[in-house]
């Protein structure tokens, strides 16, 4: 499936000052990246500008600073792992204005192949805002623009759509072309069965995923979390598990659509239950296995159990397409991350076409040791959600048609 947008591969680049939506928002534990995932998955698309001799100027935001420049929130450190991914200087110019003097110098010197970081683009409060003074700012260093910050496709910000008012030659990336083939891929011409597996804490948060995913796929797979909204919408008790009382009635109108379109919803049959929330997070915990329809008042959900757990593998493994967002339980917590293990195994068995999106079913599958077995983790988390909601993207409509 085409994208129906101008790539990089079609940009005519050369000699040019190119600006680069990245999305280099990365983990950082005291200034040290902790995962560079992001920044290796931009490579080709910055490796392919300056091999054809574009003056790649990159921007990105990291975390989300309040009331602008904040030291911890700087790119500093972004600018030093991608010097060494790329085995070529990288000028970083740490303007708290972003387009400061420092970027104006930096890109005046610029030598077709050179690549210039700007900072932190939340630095300036205006990007979030999707002012024109940012974007123009922005598009005053640059001839061309190229978004390859999929991560940050569903925000219309300045630096990854509202440049686009400013600077009409634009482009996607390698990174954001791949995203949308795999995702589009498998949500909109599915190798059938098709399995579509939801966790994380909050209904609320995937309530248009559910329901537009309940119109393409063959099975979903409700755990994590939100499964115990699902479980009281079915009249059981769920002791003091998370549930969102306000989306009883949803969640009973999704079971409802589920029966009438014929798709199989699966919840969980059984439950690992604890007294209380681990404190800290990965800290001992005293759990028991319960039936789903009988978790004890005043105990908590916090996992699926092994009959759950097979249940779920079973349907992964009988499908051809398989789409997850989500982790099934406190994955964070070795005690409480075997059904979110359960389900990272059963797709890197299966013999399936397997996106992962979201970080936190990305990180699991990464923390558990299954990231080489699995075709494409997303990197992005509210990017692909919205992506699987039907929405349209504003970093990528943004871009020029093909
Ligand atoms: C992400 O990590 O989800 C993306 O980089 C977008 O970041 P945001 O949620 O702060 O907009
Ligand atoms: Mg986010």
């Amino acid at each position: 499936m085409g994208l129906g947008k101008k790539t990089v591969e079609e940009l005519d680049v050369r000699g040019k000052r190119v600006l680069v939506r990245c999305d280099f928002n990365v983990p950082m534990k005291e200034g040290v990246i902790t995962n560079d995932n992001r920044i290796v998955a931009a490579l080709p698309t910055i490796k392919k500008l300056i091999e054809n001799g574009g003056k790649v100027i990159l921007c990105s935001h990291l975390g989300k600073p309040k009331n602008g420049p904040e030291e911890k929130f700087s790119l500093a450190p972004v600018a030093v792992r991608l010097a060494e991914l790329l085995g070529k200087p990288v000028t970083f110019a740490g303007d708290d204005a972003v387009v400061g003097e420092n970027a104006k110098a930096a890109v005046a010197a610029m030598q077709p192949g050179d690549v210039v970081l700007l900072q932190n683009t939340r630095f300036r409060k205006e990007e979030t805002k999707n002012l024109p003074e940012f974007s123009q700012d922005l598009a005053s260093l640059a001839d061309c623009y190229v978004n390859d910050a999929f991560g940050s496709a569903h925000r219309a910000h300045c630096s990854t759509a509202g440049v686009t008012d400013y600077i009409k030659d634009t482009a996607v990336g390698y990174l954001m072309e791949k995203e949308i083939r795999y995702l589009g891929n498998a949500v909109n011409d599915p190798v059938r069965p098709f399995t579509a597996i939801l966790g994380g804490a909050k209904v609320a948060d995937k309530l248009n995923v559910i329901d537009n995913l309940l119109n393409k796929v063959d099975t979903l797979i409700i755990g994590g979390g939100m499964a115990y909204t699902f479980l009281a919408a079915k009249g059981y008790e769920v002791g003091t598990s998370l549930v969102d009382s306000e989306k009883i009635d949803y969640c009973r109108d999704m079971m409802k659509k589920a029966e009438e379109k014929g798709v199989q919803l699966l919840l969980p049959v059984d439950t690992v239950v604890t007294a209380s929330f681990p404190d800290p997070i990965d800290g001992p915990v005293a759990v028991e296995t319960v039936a789903s329809s009988a978790i004890p008042a005043g105990k908590m959900g916090l996992d699926i159990g092994e009959k759950t757990q097979t249940l779920f593998a079973d349907a992964v493994k009988a499908s051809k397409t398989v789409v997850w967002n989500g982790p099934m339980g406190v994955f964070e917590n070795p005690i409480l991350a075997a059904g979110t293990l359960a389900v990272a195994k059963a797709m890197a068995e299966a013999d399936a076409t397997t996106v992962i999106g979201g970080g936190d079913s990305a990180a699991a599958v990464m923390q558990l040791g299954f990231g080489d077995k699995m075709p494409h983790i997303s990197t992005g988390g509210g990017a692909s959600l919205e992506y699987l909601e039907g929405k349209e993207l504003p970093g990528i409509a943004c871009i020029q048609n093909a």
